[in-house]
């Protein structure tokens, strides 16, 4: 991999800096404060195209060469971003035809970011002569150590309905199917005699007035992946051109639904990865660790990069809660416990103008006096000591089954019950693994599983015939497999496999599905041990919500039936042993409480998954090397026995156990 890791030691600190927003006095102010933090990387220039190309082929660097020189004097390395999200107020102007347009016709505004067609000639043109013009111009300045493609492809403007992403989809159909018979066959289009004459019929999915195909949908969805993937690969190209360093763009894992982030993995030199908490939910860092545990599985495993998280509120939300006192800390050092080597944050100091500037910062508008400058500082002081954790690896035995494609599909319309979420059952049993404190690493369908002892497939409505014998060879040699319901229903075309349910998954789980029997609103079912039950099935009073269905043995065993409900009598969670594993089967919606977490612990044991016993659920526990993370999240103390090592963080000698304080972090090198 070209330059990782981007710096020449320790783990990298900074955020994105601004600093044209702010009088030249100020700069100087901000150099002296980011050595007093240990701030050693800025993410420079992210939106400053209007500023460097001012009139188009007009180029002005003063500002951006003064600002790269003076990070260098004072030993920050800068992380150039190449400024094509944010097209100049000109090129709007001067070429109409780039405007983004929305899904009922809409020509989007400008008078912000991300306003333009990813699929447009002239925006192609121009950002590769920005590009260009500017990695020619810094391509060996001694501030420099990597490229930033562009912000958050994908985010605002992922699919873009004007004629010429229609024309590109069209070109990119062709390609892809080589003659309309075979788009028609996979799309289905006999349905409502929708068949297709000619590629030139294929218009792209805008508000219809019912139902669109939906293999339309998922081909616009891929083929939008791969016109932002094209922007990128411009970009990167037209570096290479001048420069090795590494290259690579922000992703926004899980947060931004369009884009397949397997796909995008390949492309860049390091991932690189955004998260803001969620402050509505109950437990946000459990999302966190959600997100930094997939970031590191779409790097392979490979360290990565935590390019932006806040020290404090954002700006977006509802309601922007501030991060109480600790928070900041656990947050950085969960995602470094999860394997990143870098701790950036959106952004170096807080922004007077505009649409963010009740944002929060490295520096808020407070100034030093503050808390959050005293805990910047000290979060400088704690990487610095973590310096030697850089590029150790996570290992786990457990993986969770992720497809984006999967996540598209099951959200278009017209699905049996409008709560089918994929990411509500993805999140319910990883919350549930993460209370048994096990580590996961997130795969898709058709990876190697051989690492893994037990696969969970909470949400795998698409799966193609492929993976679903992966799954099946992956069982028969031992592996044990977890799935939850309305999994392996259609194929790659969201074409129902036939016969009955789960299609794809029947023969490995050892069980069809006659009918669903989706749930009201609030209606739950009980669950109970069956007649003939097994010792595993002896956890009473599960409650299901969601989801019941008529499921028939074909080879599996129940472990619970349904206690009432449309589906009493009949099985609700069952077992196949099939080979040298064992699949598992769960027909209705179980929560952590309501005997997810009780059915999670028994599959963890039936699979000889390791994991401490014992501790407070509310202890997120995890090893990266020889360093183990032990991050409180309650109002208590918690002591782990069984560690013995040096404290990273205290200096302290743990012989046989550790106690971390409330709220606090604990990092010892067993
Ligand atoms: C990110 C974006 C940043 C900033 C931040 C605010 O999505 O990359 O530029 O807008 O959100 O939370």
């Amino acid at each position: 991999m070209p330059g990782y890791p981007v710096l020449p030691e320790g783990l990298a600190y900074g955020g994105d800096y601004n600093p044209e927003q702010w009088p030249e006095e100020v700069w100087r102010e901000d150099v002296r404060l980011m050595r007093e933090a240990g701030v050693n990387l800025v993410t420079v220039g992210v939106f400053n195209w209007g500023l460097i190309e001012p009139r188009e082929g007009e180029y002005d660097f003063s500002r951006l060469d003064r600002i790269l020189d003076l990070l260098h004097s004072a030993g920050v390395y800068a992380d150039l971003a190449t400024p094509t999200s944010s097209p100049p107020t000109w090129f709007r102007r001067r070429y109409p035809g780039s405007r983004l347009v929305d899904r009922e016709g809409h020509v989007l505004g400008g008078g912000s970011r991300h306003s333009f067609c990813p699929s447009s000639p002239d925006y192609a043109a121009a950002s590769e002569r920005i590009v260009a013009a500017l990695a020619a111009r810094y391509a060996g300045h001694p501030a420099l150590a990597m490229w930033h493609v562009h912000n958050e492809y994908g985010w605002a403007n992922a699919h873009c309905y004007c004629p010429a992403s229609a024309e590109a989809f069209r070109a990119w159909l062709r390609d892809r199917y080589g003659d309309v018979g075979a788009l028609n066959a996979a799309w289905g289009t006999t349905f409502w005699g929708l068949t297709y004459g000619s590629f030139e019929e294929v218009e792209p999915p805008v508000t219809a007035p019912v139902g669109l195909l939906t293999g339309l949908q998922l081909d616009f969805m891929r083929f939008s992946v791969d016109a932002h993937i094209a922007c990128f690969r411009r970009e990167r190209e037209t570096i290479r051109r001048f420069s090795d360093l590494p290259v690579t763009t922000n992703f926004m894992i899980p947060n931004c639904k369009p884009m397949d982030y397997w796909r995008w993995a390949a492309e860049v030199d390091v991932v690189a990865n955004d998260h803001y908490l969620d402050s509505a939910r109950a437990d946000p860092h459990i999302e966190l660790a959600m997100a930094a545990d997939l970031t590191r599985s779409v790097a392979g495993g490979r360290p990565w990069m935590l390019m932006e998280h806040s020290t404090g509120a954002v700006n977006w939300q509802p309601r922007n809660l501030a991060k109480r006192p600790g928070e900041m800390r656990r947050n950085t050092l969960a995602h470094v416990a999860r394997g990143s080597d870098s701790a950036m944050f959106f952004q170096w100091r807080a922004s007077r103008y505009g649409a963010e500037k009740f944002h929060s910062a490295m520096v808020p508008h407070a100034g030093t006096d503050s808390r959050i400058w005293r805990d910047v500082v000290a979060l400088g002081a704690d990487l610095g000591r973590l310096a030697g954790v850089r590029g150790a690896r996570v290992t786990a035995e457990v993986a969770v089954v992720w497809d984006w494609e999967s996540y598209w599909a099951l959200e278009f319309e017209w699905r049996p019950s409008a709560d089918l979420r994929f990411r509500e059952r993805i999140e319910a049993y990883y919350e549930a693994l993460w209370r048994e404190h096990v580590t996961v690493d997130f795969v898709h369908p058709s990876a190697d599983l051989s690492p893994y002892r037990l696969v969970v497939a909470p949400s795998s409505y698409l799966i193609g015939e492929a993976p679903a014998k992966n799954l099946h060879r992956y069982v028969e040699a031992g592996g044990h497999l977890l799935v939850s319901y309305f999994s392996g229903i259609v194929d790659e075309n969201d074409t129902i496999h036939p016969g009955p349910y789960p299609g794809a998954l029947r023969e490995v789980l050892g069980v069809a599905v006659e009918e669903f029997h989706p749930l009201r609103g609030h209606e739950t079912v009980a669950l109970r041990p069956p007649k003939s039950s097994g010792p595993e099935s002896s956890k009473h009073g599960a409650t299901g919500r969601i989801w019941s269905e008529r499921v028939r043995l074909a080879g599996a065993r129940a472990v619970h039936e349904f206690a009432d409900g449309p589906d009493a009598g009949h099985p609700a969670v069952t077992r196949h042993d099939l080979g040298a594993g064992s699949a598992w089967y769960v027909s209705t919606a179980l929560d952590a409480e309501s005997g997810l977490r009780a059915l999670v612990a028994g599959v963890l044991d039936h699979a000889g998954v390791s994991r401490p016993r014992g501790l407070p659920d509310t202890l997120e526990l995890v090893r990266r090397g020889d360093h183990l993370f032990l991050i409180n999240h309650a109002d208590a103390p918690v002591t782990v026995d069984g560690v013995t090592g040096t404290g990273v963080l205290d200096g302290a000698a743990y012989g046989g156990s550790a106690t971390v304080p409330a709220g606090g972090v604990v990092v010892v090198r067993t």
